[in-house]
């Protein structure tokens, strides 16, 4: 698509663990407010995802074609003739902390400029070796070691300290991931960590304020980003999801995984109850062997035990932050993951924090709105506020030009009128 710049069409590839997701459409806005109105779909197509374990990359030839297979059904190569696309990936390598930088500001009055020149200096700091970073994002600003500010932009001070929350990832699963895409034929604009775009996609913003925690349950990855006063504050991967259950009950039960799978989203359940003792569930065997027969209830107890242990280890990441009250929403699930029936229950008994089971509602194409798109389509969003950036530095950048040509022609008219006084002045006029 020649226009996909001009008409700000954005395309993504959502690379999930079992699935890979490739989309094209454009972000609607309110004009006023800027928030998210609408996602209007262009095209989208869906590959099962191959060559990814828990979210890293384990064959690489095969992450090259499942995102082939997914770019060719988005009709990516012929009808749009995509180039640029948002990545999105997750992964237990994938680690995050908050980072101090400062600026002396010369002119004494801090601009944009400013801002953006600290961030981007944090983006090149130091992390180690093998590592790059992913996202800085602005937490706080202070002026002259005093007055704290969440923006600083038209204030006065000669030194601006910022505190900024870095999210890093594993330099050779980054370089891997870009390698495929690129081999597949496209360029990658910016890798995006698929928490955030999840949280784009379904996260209210009284949630973000109040405090959140929102877990996206994909297939080999839990992502957890905590958000309080409108701010991210933490952020994990668990390399264990919904895959992990499925494995559970294929080896429990001696049967194939794509059987194991069909009975986790038919008949599986987080809670397990007595009540389920009475419903028998039957599993042809393998080639003609006599089939297996299990209850629904001992199907749910090693759901139970799996689901438990993940929900566990989430809320060792999140229990201090809801000592700190700063969990007032309590917490939102996301992803696929989190279609497992009576979660939201388990949850909220392991936890004590209310539970939201969340689903997007921004796209245009209904078969999107659901749980495991909610990164596809946050993707675009967070790929339309990237180009926006870009853009408003752009424009930046200009007016500088304009304002250091203005600056320069100045002086050189007052260099040489200096030059012609001094000349005057030491000139003997005899
Ligand atoms: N109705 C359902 N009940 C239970 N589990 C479900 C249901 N629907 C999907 N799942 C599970 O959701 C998981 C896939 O979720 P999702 O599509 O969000 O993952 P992904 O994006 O491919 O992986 P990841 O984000 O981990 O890289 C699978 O484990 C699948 O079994
Ligand atoms: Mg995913």
């Amino acid at each position: 698509m020649e226009t996909q710049e001009k008409e700000k069409y954005i395309a993504a590839i959502d690379i999930g663990t079992t699935k890979v997701v490739a989309v094209c459409g454009k972000v609607h806005r309110q004009p006023k407010t800027d928030k998210v109105e609408k996602i209007e779909i262009v095209s989208y197509g869906i590959s099962k995802a191959r060559g990814m374990k828990r979210g890293m990359i384990h064959d690489l030839r095969q992450v090259i074609d499942s995102i082939k297979e997914a770019a060719e059904k988005a009709k990516f190569y012929d009808d749009l003739n995509i180039k640029n696309v948002y990545v999105g990936i997750s992964g237990y390598t994938i680690r995050s902390f908050p980072m101090q930088h400062h600026r002396l500001i010369p002119n004494g009055k801090i601009e944009q400029r400013d801002v953006d020149i600290l961030t981007q200096e944090v983006y090149k700091t130091a992390v180690k070796e093998n590592e790059e970073v992913l996202h800085v994002i602005p937490y706080n600003f202070v002026i002259d070691d005093i007055y704290e500010h969440s923006n600083p932009v038209g204030l006065e001070g000669k030194r601006l300290d910022g505190t900024f929350y870095l999210i890093v990832s594993d330099l050779k699963f980054i370089k891997g991931i870009r390698t495929a895409v690129k081999q597949a034929g496209f360029v990658t604009k910016k890798v995006v960590f698929e928490p955030l775009a999840s949280a784009e996609a379904v996260l209210k913003d009284e949630e973000k304020e109040g405090g959140v925690a929102l877990i996206d349950i994909g297939g080999g990855t839990t992502d957890l980003v905590v958000y309080h006063n409108n701010y991210l504050i933490y952020s994990k991967v668990i390399p264990f999801g919904g895959n992990s259950i499925t494995l559970d009950i294929k080896n429990a039960f001696e049967i194939l995984h794509s059987q194991a799978e069909e009975v986790k989203v038919k008949y599986g359940s987080a809670i397990a109850t007595k009540k389920m003792e009475h419903k028998t569930i039957e599993i042809p065997g393998i080639a003609g062997r006599p089939p297996r027969r299990l209850t629904q209830y001992t199907l749910s107890v090693i759901i139970q035990a799996r689901a438990t242990e993940i929900i566990d280890t989430i809320f060792e990441h999140i229990k201090h932050f809801k000592d700190n009250k700063q969990l007032a929403a309590g917490i939102t699930i996301t992803g696929g993951g989190a279609l497992l029936k009576d979660l939201p229950l388990l949850i909220r008994y392991r936890t004590g924090l209310e539970v939201r089971l969340a689903a997007p509602t921004i796209a245009d194409v209904e078969d999107l709105n659901k749980p495991q798109f909610a990164t596809t389509l946050g993707l675009l969003i967070k790929g339309d506020e990237y180009e926006k950036q870009l853009n408003e530095t752009d424009e930046q950048d200009q007016e500088m030009d304009e304002k250091q040509t203005e600056q320069k022609q100045k002086k050189n008219f007052f260099g040489k009128l200096g030059d012609l006084l001094n000349k005057l002045v030491s000139e003997p006029d005899d």
